[in-house]
């Protein structure tokens, strides 16, 4: 070999080493980038989430937020799900370890969510009821408040309170004190129209606003939120929720509302009147506050965020003060409106003021009393709205809290947390807190762990696919060519009522045979959607005797040969059905001599008969006392007499 050949073979040898370097890294880097690749590709997980089971793919992220927003649009939630992997809740912590990604970890989430827009339990069972009560720091409705309620107004108390489905309260017994000392109280409810007509779901705080109003003699005002409906429903215009409006407050008239005595306002039109606490609501609320509240993040539109203000808004009488003053001047026509001194003089607080805010209490009062006198509704001179009181002082407080009228909202257990909100709110603002009544749910037709709902009412077929959860109009024609209707609305058809109850969720066995030898197949009568329904609209059936007949049908034949007197899922479904078309003929009837003039004069501006409750107690008393000294006139004449 020669000295050249020698040299090339080193440099060929020093050539393929460098190739073989450059292989060698190139195949770390290929490998790497495959890693990369792998890490990023979401996975596939089973969700379950109101009563259904979807297959979402998430993004692998450390982020817990990303997997609940993955779920929340798959779902198409309004808010931020609570996540759970088997009895495990997903936190922060837990997810940062990222137990889902690694092989041995089961691949089902189970969601739970309690928000005013979306209700879902995690479990087949439902929702847990008395879990909000502690959660939320409520209280439940018992014997000894129903009697003393029923003392007071003498009215017997709603088969609602008897049987429980209104539940809980919040302060109802300081409603029932203000009352005992003769002052005046307020009821608040409301509407978000998102329908043209309202479902059997909906009409429950209406019906039991009623109920109330007539127990009380007070003023009731009803919310329609249509801005709240036209913010969180992509799909609807403002020209939608208008329309909405009108149609529902028709349906919400037809429960006989006392036109002197109700005000139903529309946001759209009311919202000036009311700017005033929105605003003070409004500055002393965080974003935050409202992320954790309400399950919002950072991509919700900002309107989200302005929201819960106006629907707490109303539950501070300072929101009507044509109604409760404190008096204004119409800038347009320098009109003095409202009332010319506060309703109640003597409305105690819980606590004893202590000795400096007395003190500024009795100067208020004073001040009231040499107000001027009120004439139709209108004040002459406004001196007293100006009056100087500690509340006026601080943070955009305000002189408004001697012009409160304590109020008290009947409405379902979601809406919770704007009064939650009005709670921490009232006490740094100078307001009273409201006070509140909750009931349940009147429950998905499928016996699951959900609520009515106007938006997903169609059966099976059509809940898996995404178009369910957008339509809301009244179950019709399209419900009925498409699946089983899930809801019921007030303005169906007998027939179209049937069919929904005949195909919701039953406990019965399925043969007359099974059912006389071993009775129900699932021994839980909350799970049967009929009879569910029956406690809650069948308010002519003595308590006992439906307690009686969901007994026998959980229990069967129990040796009685007479087949008349079994009781089978059918002969639930049948009652229900009569009972719910005798309900919405009625509605149908009443809701059809309602005018559009009537509903427009609902909604007008006006003053309202809010003494009648205290004239009336009043003249009670003044009778008691006639009789009482009659009474003890004889008494003497007798023992006169016998003298
Ligand atoms: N947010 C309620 C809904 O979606 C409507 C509403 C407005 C309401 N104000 C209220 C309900 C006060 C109860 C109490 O339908």
């Amino acid at each position: 070999m020669s000295v050249n050949d020698e040299n090339d073979v080193q440099t060929l040898l020093k050539r393929v080493k460098e190739l073989e370097e450059t292989i060698s890294q190139q195949a770390v880097q290929l490998n790497e980038q495959k890693k990369k690749i792998e890490s990023s590709k979401p996975i596939s997980v089973d969700v379950h989430c109101k009563n259904m089971t979807r297959t979402v793919m998430v993004a692998r992220s450390d982020k817990l937020e990303d997997i609940q927003g993955s779920i929340k649009s798959a779902f198409n939630l309004t808010t931020m799900p609570t996540l759970y992997l088997g009895e495990k809740q997903i936190t922060e912590e837990y997810w940062a370890s990222a137990p889902l990604f690694t092989s041995n970890v089961p691949k089902l989430i189970k969601c739970e969510i309690f928000s005013p827009w979306d209700v879902a339990g995690s479990e087949e069972s439902g929702i847990d009821y008395d879990k909000l009560v502690t959660q939320f720091g409520l209280k439940h409705i018992d014997h000894e408040l129903i009697e003393r309620f029923e003392r007071l107004t003498g009215m017997p108390a709603h088969p609602w309170l008897r049987r429980g489905f209104f539940y809980c309260h919040r302060g109802f017994d300081l409603i029932l004190d203000h009352l005992e000392q003769g002052n005046i109280i307020y009821l608040y409810t409301g509407r978000g129209p998102s329908s043209t007509s309202l479902h059997l779901g909906h009409m429950i705080q209406f019906m039991f606003a009623k109920y109330l109003q007539d127990a009380f003699k007070c003023v009731l005002v009803i919310q329609m939120s249509n801005d709240e409906k036209f913010i969180f429903k992509k799909e609807l215009s403002i020209e939608d929720v208008e329309h909405m409006t009108f149609e529902n407050t028709k349906d919400v008239m037809a429960c006989g509302f006392d036109p002197s005595r109700t005000f139903i306002f529309s946001d759209l039109d009311y919202i000036g009147a009311m700017y005033r606490p929105v605003l003070r609501l409004l500055k002393n609320t965080t974003a935050h506050t409202e992320s954790k509240i309400y399950g919002f993040d950072g991509s919700s539109p900002a309107g989200f965020y302005t929201w819960p203000s106006i629907q707490a808004a109303p539950s501070f009488s300072c929101s009507f003060p044509h109604l409760f003053g404190p008096p204004y001047t119409d800038t347009t026509t320098g009109a003095a409106i409202g009332p010319c001194k506060p309703w109640n003089r003597k409305l105690k607080r819980k606590e004893e003021p202590k000795k400096e805010e007395e003190k500024e209490e009795k100067k208020a009062i004073e001040t009231k009393e040499a107000a001027p006198k009120e004439e139709g509704g209108k004040v002459q001179k406004q001196k007293s709205a100006s009056s100087s009181s500690s509340k006026g002082k601080g943070k955009g407080k305000s002189n408004e809290s001697q012009w409160a009228v304590q109020c008290l909202i009947p409405c379902a257990i979601d809406q919770d947390p704007y009064f939650r909100m009005s709670l921490d709110l009232a006490s740094s603002l100078g307001f009273p807190a409201p006070c509140t009544l909750y009931s349940r749910f009147v429950p998905d037709l499928s016996g699951g762990a959900t609520k009515m709902s106007a938006s997903a009412q169609l059966g099976a077929s059509a809940s898996n696919s995404d178009s369910a959860s957008s339509s809301s109009t009244p179950s019709g024609k399209a419900a009925a060519a498409q699946g089983t209707p899930k809801t019921i609305f007030m303005s169906d058809t007998p027939k179209s009522i049937a069919r929904a109850v005949n195909s919701g969720f039953s406990i019965g066995a399925d043969t007359k045979k099974d059912q006389a030898e071993n009775g129900a197949k699932i021994k839980d009568l909350k799970r049967d959607a009929a009879f569910s329904y029956l406690e809650i609209f069948d308010l002519e059936t003595p308590d006992e005797e439906l307690a009686e007949l969901g007994r026998k049908y959980l229990a069967g034949a129990e040796g009685d040969p007479d087949e008349s007197h079994l009781v089978m899922s059918g002969t639930i479904k049948q009652r229900l059905i009569k009972v719910l078309c005798d309900l919405a003929a009625k509605h149908q009837e009443r809701r059809k001599a309602i005018t559009d003039e009537q509903v427009r004069a609902m909604m007008r501006l006006r003053p309202l008969d809010i003494k009648r409750l205290i004239e009336e107690k009043a003249k009670e008393a003044q009778m008691e006392k006639e009789k009482e000294c009659e009474k003890k006139d004889e008494a003497e004449k007798e023992t006169e007499k016998k003298e």
